[in-house]
């Protein structure tokens, strides 16, 4: 495991989006994996420069997104759909019918689970996988005690997902309990994984995902058993870190 201590946001999102944007270069039709939430934010910012600046090219670029909320429709303001098209796909040159988030509102959740699946497969895995860390140790939406060889599922959001969801809800009745989320399985299976963390809330969580025991008690500390992991940290979120890890 790669960990890369930056001291602002900012560096966060330029040291992931020059690893995100080697891999495009490298590969036509790369298979990006990608994260919602707060933290990865800068990384898009970055990808979006790039993009304008420099000519990042996504017009071939795969994507599919590690979770969805359940009951909300993609126009929904707080949609991960409508999220990842605010904060990355409607600055860029991608095709929208290449960028896949899971559907909260399908008809069937376990056929479209399956299907989610299935299109990861068909197109060769993803490359590269972004991920957030959950204060309480969860990556995409695996709540601790996910099974470590968890695939695409949905399950019930705990209260301190909910509760940190809700700052941007305008009450708690309106936050989602329930998403669809990649398993850790799914998630172990990309080539590479990019685990994004800034705060110093998050900083218990990132020690216990990258010094303590793999456990379900952890879902991230499953990173541990894959072999090409890149983490990048803020100094706050990494402030428990003892271990002198390859930067
Ligand atoms: P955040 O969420 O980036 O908004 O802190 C991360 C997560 O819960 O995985």
């Amino acid at each position: 495991m790669r960990v890369i201590r930056v001291a602002t946001e900012a560096d966060m999102g330029k040291e992931g989006a020059a690893i995100i944007a080697d891999g495009m270069r490298m590969k036509p039709h790369f298979v990006l994996g990608l994260a919602t939430g707060s933290t990865p934010v800068p990384v898009y910012k970055e990808l979006i420069r790039l993009h304008k600046e420099e000519g990042l090219d996504f017009s071939t670029t795969l994507t599919f997104n590690l979770d969805g909320s359940i009951g909300l429709p993609p126009t929904h303001e707080q949609s991960y759909r409508c999220f990842m098209n605010t904060e990355l796909f409607d600055s860029v040159n991608i095709n929208k019918a290449n960028t896949h988030v899971p559907d909260g509102l399908a008809e069937d959740i376990e056929g479209h689970c399956l299907t989610y699946e299935m299109m990861i497969e068909d197109v060769g895995g993803i490359d590269c996988q972004v991920l957030g860390i959950g204060r309480n140790g969860h990556i995409a939406f695996n709540e601790p005690g996910s099974s470590l060889a968890s695939r695409t599922r949905a399950l019930d959001l705990t209260q301190d997902t909910i509760d940190a969801n809700s700052r941007f809800f305008d009450s708690i009745d309106e936050v989602p309990k329930r998403a669809i989320t990649m398993g850790i399985g799914t998630i172990l299976e990309a080539g590479s994984l990019l685990l994004f963390a800034t705060g110093a809330s998050k900083a218990t969580a990132v020690k216990a995902a990258l010094e303590g025991p793999v456990s379900v008690s952890c879902p991230a500390s499953a990173l541990q058993l894959h072999p090409d992991v890149t983490c990048i940290i803020t100094e706050d979120a990494a402030s428990g870190l003892t271990l002198n890890f390859r930067s």
